[in-house]
């Protein structure tokens, strides 16, 4: 069993933040399912809306997430994130971010780009690769660190409670099983303060621009533990994400549409004005539902986003991984406009935490894409994510130190073995990966970008058969990471499925065609196992 005073479950902003600001109190433990680079973090393009520039103001951000958010989101909670991004930018910068620069008047000053959804230019980046940026220089620092241990290659499987154990106390959360792969055996990990910080799960579905990690495991596992769930079904899908055979989860970033992109029907013509006043630049929802319909309309597969209007050396210089990818596959966006569709891109619900992180399990808090603060409501203002994943990270460091002082951590309680009991081998792995891709295209036909009650009923009715198909293997063979991923992905996307049948509205990224309308009553949607 190993011990710490913290431990971190994944490896992206919002983990390694915490884990550096944690490690000056404690110990700090960081499990993470492959290597340490290997987050949503690292595929990051466009970057970090933040108000730094002198015609912005915290006011006008607050108001575009409001915006966006189509009235489910947290005011307090906006205006705490918004205001104290600028230090945590500070701090990134002090880590050796290198955020984009030019000079102006003489002066080297933050260069600012645009994406859909917001009124000024606000989004700080590295090029097209602010997420890698910002993941390297916050695992070089936490490797440095000498109160941080990696478990590199260990997969959660479920949270260790007060109360699975049968102990007398208030229910708490006191530590978790972890796979580890290399070894093949179990681990026990102990510690009273622990942080999800698992990222999304846009692996649920067919088409996604996410890393193949996003499995939603922390919303599993918090599920299964009877912790509060929130929003889950607001899944935000990405208007352009490369279409091309030979090429998975490739994001055409929204900072392209900043700089001046035009969406192109299958006819050549830009279609957005039909839609929205703000045209290419409208909040996701809107533009995503926008080539949904296009899409259906004409029968094609794909829509086009135009880059024609910048030269080749302008997109070389500005999206080089962008326009590298573009050309290795035979596509040169200064010449020909780029095939692109929405895919699954975001969990705007997860785990129900407050402003500090904390969740209705004690002990247990989450933060980044796993948590749902109220910040995102209905719909994620574009960028505004890993800005919640480096706020929330110090705030949720900062309250746990003092909500669960150091001193008072219960070492005596002892966590079983792991019990393998009599569970064989998996005989056909056929079955998993079955089982996996019925589910992905299941809420890819069924719960994407356009619902229908009979859509979701359908859903749910195939996903029960799943669950306890899945349930079964899970008890009867010895797991291995496939399975533990298989079995969050099917209680995810039944929490999804339930979260969506619950809101009989359409709002921000849930669209229903038998509810079409916002409802006058605005609520979040709770989920708890309990
Ligand atoms: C993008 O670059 O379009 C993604 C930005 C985001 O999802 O916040």
């Amino acid at each position: 069993m190993t011990h710490s005073d913290f431990l971190v479950i994944g490896s992206g902003i919002a983990g390694l933040t915490f884990a550096l600001k944690a490690a000056k109190h404690g110990s700090v433990a960081l499990v993470t399912k492959r290597q340490g680079m290997d987050s949503s973090t690292a595929w990051a393009q466009g970057g970090v809306a933040c108000v730094t520039a002198e015609e912005d103001s915290f006011d006008l951000h607050v108001a575009d997430t409001l915006d966006a958010g189509a009235g489910l989101c947290d005011e307090d909670v906006v205006r705490t994130i918004v205001s104290e991004g600028p230090d945590r930018i500070q701090e990134l910068i002090g880590l050796g971010v290198a955020f984009d620069q030019h000079e102006d008047e003489g002066k080297q000053v933050l260069s600012l780009g645009r994406e859909g959804g917001h009124s000024k230019r606000r989004i700080l980046h590295s090029r097209d690769t602010t997420g890698r940026e910002i993941e390297e220089k916050l695992l070089a620092a936490a490797r440095a660190e000498p109160n941080i241990t990696f478990h590199e290659h260990h997969y959660a499987i479920d949270l260790i409670t007060t109360a699975k154990l049968g102990l007398p106390s208030e229910n708490r959360c006191v530590g978790i099983y972890a796979l580890d792969e290399k070894a093949g055996v179990v681990e026990s990990f102990r510690s009273d303060r622990v942080i999800l910080a698992t990222g999304g799960c846009g692996k649920v579905y067919l088409y996604t621009s996410n890393p193949d990690i996003a499995t939603g495991d922390g919303v599993a596992m918090a599920w299964r533990a009877g912790v509060m769930i929130s929003n889950m079904e607001f899944i935000q899908f990405h208007p352009t994400v490369l279409y091309h055979p030979q090429v998975k989860s490739f994001l055409i970033s929204e900072a392209l549409r900043g700089e001046g992109g035009v969406l192109l029907g299958s006819d050549d013509q830009p279609f957005m004005a039909k839609y929205d006043e703000r045209k290419d630049l409208a909040p996701r929802d809107i533009v995503a539902r926008a080539i949904d319909s296009e899409m259906k309309r004409t029968g094609s597969r794909c829509v086009f986003l135009d880059m024609r209007h910048h030269t080749k050396e302008y997109l070389e210089d500005r999206f080089p991984n962008i326009y590298q990818t573009c050309l290795q596959h035979g596509i040169d966006p200064a010449k020909e406009p780029i095939p692109v569709v929405p895919a699954a891109h975001y969990q705007c619900g997860g785990v129900r935490t407050d402003i500090h992180g904390a969740t209705s399990l004690q002990g247990l808090y989450a933060i980044g894409e796993v948590a749902c603060t109220g910040l995102h409501g209905a719909n994620r203002l574009a960028s505004n994510s890993l800005l919640e994943g480096a706020v929330l990270a110090h705030r949720a460091a900062a309250h746990v130190v003092s909500a669960l002082p150091l001193g008072r951590s219960n070492i005596e309680i002892t966590i079983p073995e792991w019990q393998s009991g009599d569970a064989e081998d998996v005989d056909e792995l056929v079955v998993i990966y079955h089982n996996w891709d019925e589910i992905r295209r299941l809420m890819w036909d069924y719960v994407s970008i356009v619902r229908t009650d009979k859509r979701l009923q359908r859903a749910a009715t195939r996903l029960r058969n799943l669950k306890q198909e899945v349930h079964e293997f899970y008890w009867h063979f010895k797991i291995t990471a496939d399975l533990l991923e298989l079995r969050n992905l099917v209680d995810v996307a039944a929490v999804i499925v339930e979260s969506a049948r619950r809101r009989q509205e359409s709002r921000g990224l849930h669209y229903t065609l038998d509810h079409p309308e916002k409802s006058a009553r605005v609520e979040d949607t709770l989920l708890s196992r309990f």
